[in-house]
């Protein structure tokens, strides 16, 4: 048996630079049609020149394959509408982080006031340029996400006609947001979907599943798992696929972020399937939701799914993938 997949999306991608960006994104080329790409670079990804340049050196490093990197810049309330008028065909979306919420990050927003806000995200309301967010507070870890609902609904009220996409969410509270409000979608991981906080540290800690946000409960997981399975129009898939040297995941003072570019569609497409959920719900999952959200036609691309057993690598050139050494019934030609 066999299942093909049309111009997977990612559309939450850490790709980096340098020589780990030349590892990790043949990886993702392979897989998927085009994928968002994050902008917390060091430093962030902030000015036309930097879009241009990074763009150029994530087309070197996929070689032949068909893969449209869409670019993000990195959000700053100093933005002018002058300075989004001239970036604006360079991006899909921009981002924006709280100050210190997560890796590379420091450069983010503190406060979420609204008149400070104003200027950017109103010249991009009228730009259509959509903006997604990592929406945390600096509060109690299990908290952080549902306490910043609020400034997702302030945000999505104050700018009606701003997309806002609330970033790799972990929680029902997120998920209920969703359809009180026209302008807030979402992207959910494929970690997200399978782990909670159990799988992190209720055992021995674990941290290739170590990432912000953290898991959250088993009745979260549930909330996500019934809008992915059933391809609510306003979720769509984004990794989140945060790759991090196997160093400095297995130490004292753990990076966060799970690995998983490699294996989110094999793991995707078993657990549909697990769960009895029509396929074209998967292909709206990874692909036709986030066309029709960004408004953006990926290249031409099918990925084949075959029926037939993958060992999850040991890692990927020293980057250590979720679930390492399991074994998936789902594999695509040729195995990476
Ligand atoms: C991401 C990273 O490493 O860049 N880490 C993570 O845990 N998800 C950043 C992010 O998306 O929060
Ligand atoms: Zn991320």
């Amino acid at each position: 048996m066999s299942i093909s997949l049309y111009a997977p999306l990612d559309m939450h991608l850490h790709l980096r630079d340098g020589e780990m960006l030349r590892r990790v994104a043949p990886l993702s080329a392979r897989h998927f049609a085009g994928a968002l790409i994050m902008p917390n670079l060091i430093p962030p990804v902030s000015t036309k020149e930097d879009i241009v340049n990074y763009r150029t050196r994530i087309i070197q490093s996929i070689g032949d394959e068909t893969f449209m990197p869409y670019m993000t810049l990195f959000f700053k309330p100093t933005y002018t509408k002058e300075f989004l008028q001239s970036v604006r065909d360079e991006i899909t979306a921009i981002k924006l982080y709280p100050a210190g919420i997560t890796t590379n990050s420091e450069g983010g927003v503190s406060g979420f006031d609204i008149d400070t806000l104003r200027p950017p995200l109103q010249a991009m309301s009228d730009l259509g340029i959509p903006l997604c967010i990592h929406g945390e507070t600096g509060g109690f870890v299990m908290d952080r996400e549902a306490e910043f609902v609020p400034i997702y609904e302030k945000l999505a009220a104050h700018f009606p006609k701003l997309k806002i996409i609330m970033e790799h969410i972990t929680t029902k509270e997120s998920v209920a947001a969703l359809d009180r409000f026209d302008n807030l979608y979402a992207t959910i991981t494929l970690h997200h979907l399978i782990i909670t906080l159990d799988d992190v540290a209720g055992g021995m800690l674990q941290p290739h599943l170590f990432c912000k946000p953290i898991a959250k409960r088993p009745e979260d997981r549930a909330a996500l798992l019934k809008v992915a399975l059933a391809a609510h129009p306003k979720v769509m898939f984004g990794s989140d696929s945060a790759p991090h040297p196997k160093e400095s995941k297995e130490c004292p003072g753990c990076a966060a972020g799970v690995f998983t570019a490699p294996i989110a569609l094999q793991m995707l497409a078993e657990l549909f399937i697990q769960n009895n959920a029509p396929l074209e719900h998967l292909q709206h999952f990874i692909s036709a939701n986030a066309q029709q959200i960004y408004g953006i036609t990926p290249p031409d691309k099918e990925v084949v799914l075959l029926q037939k057993e993958f060992t999850i690598p040991q890692n990927y050139e020293g980057v250590v993938p979720m679930s390492a050494g399991e074994k998936l019934s789902w594999s695509i030609n040729p195995a990476i």
